[in-house]
């Protein structure tokens, strides 16, 4: 399948990525025209982390499956499919829609990475808004492989279904989301859980390293293989009805005082970044998130030799 990437940015290239590796063929384009060239080199430059973690093979094959392109109608021509990554900006959202709406023929599916814009936000005027829909992913998607599939109310379900096969195919887990919302879902449980943990630290009940290590050496541990639905059914003897019976009115108790919508406050923000920057310098981010993806490559690994032990 022909597949266009829309704007050669953090998402674009990881998107890139995640579809040569599935096999497509893949046309970038941004609308500067130095980004597609250097998003290229950025690009082979994680094939080979890849390659080294053991999580792909043949990359000089993925990468020639990866053209850039100096116009969008170029990075369009024939494809079936087309994932935006441009920024998160209403308008430019909806001027790219637009354009991608006149150059595609019917048959193409218009996706848009947005990390929080519901489609009907940009897609509402446009003649071709039944094959537009949301197919948001978690950096870097070569690495994470949810992604929220969410169609406006116009929108087609058999496009729906359509994004969801393309998904699968490059080996992506898609969720349906089933009715729009800001955020989507993967967004609003991040922000429940963050809101929460700047309050405990404003609060003075933990500091951030401590809030870290609550995640990163508990919850977080199960995390990486259940979700929450299923930690609670194996919490309790019999299952989540009995987990939710024992532990509602705990629950019900805090959610009470779960009830604040302040906006983090500047004091709060600086005394976490004093607080992140004491175990972290900012020199050092950049080699820390490289790290991160050494994790979560070794992760990935991980995971793939177990899923296929379970087999
Ligand atoms: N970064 C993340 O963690 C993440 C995760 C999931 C989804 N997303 C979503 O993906 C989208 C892209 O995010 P990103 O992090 O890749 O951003 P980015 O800033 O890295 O990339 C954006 C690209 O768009 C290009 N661009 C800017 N304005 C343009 C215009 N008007 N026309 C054409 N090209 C233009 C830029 O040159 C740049 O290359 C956003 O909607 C974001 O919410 C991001």
């Amino acid at each position: 399948m022909n597949i266009a990437v829309i704007g050669s940015g953090l998402i674009g290239q990881a998107w890139a990525i995640v579809f040569a590796r599935g096999g497509h063929a893949v046309r970038m384009w941004d609308g500067d025209p130095a980004a597609v060239g250097k998003a290229l080199t950025l690009i082979a430059g994680q094939v080979a982390d890849l390659q080294q973690a053991g999580l792909i093979d043949a990359p000089e094959a993925l990468l020639g499956r990866i053209q850039g392109c100096q116009t969008l109608e170029e990075a369009m021509a024939g494809a079936a499919y087309v994932q935006e990554n441009l920024p998160e900006k209403l308008e430019i959202k909806k001027e790219i829609f637009a354009r991608m709406d006149k150059i595609a023929p019917p048959g193409t599916v218009l996706a848009s990475s947005t990390s929080s814009i519901p489609a009907s936000a940009f897609t509402a005027e446009l003649p071709g808004r039944f094959r537009c829909l949301i197919a948001h992913p978690v950096n870097p998607p070569y690495l994470v492989p949810v992604v929220e599939i969410c169609g406006a109310p116009w929108t087609d379900p058999h496009v729906v279904q359509e994004a969801w096969d393309v998904m699968e195919s490059v080996g992506q887990k898609p969720v349906k989301i089933l009715r729009e919302l800001e955020g989507f879902i993967l967004n609003r449980l991040q922000g429940a859980l963050l809101r929460e943990a700047f309050k405990l630290v404003e609060q003075g009940y933990v500091d951030a390293e401590g809030l870290d290590v609550t995640v990163r050496e508990g919850l977080g541990l199960r995390w990486s293989f259940m979700g929450p639905f299923e930690t609670i059914d194996l919490n309790a003897p019999d299952g989540l009805a009995d987990y939710a019976h024992r532990f509602g009115a705990m629950y019900t108790s805090i959610a009470k005082e779960q009830t604040s919508t302040e906006p983090w406050s500047e004091a709060l923000i600086a005394k976490l970044e004093a607080q992140r920057r004491r175990v972290l310098p900012t020199d050092q981010l950049l080699a820390r998130r490289a790290w991160r993806d050494r994790r979560l490559m070794g992760l990935a690994a991980h995971k793939k030799a177990a899923d296929n032990e379970a087999k």
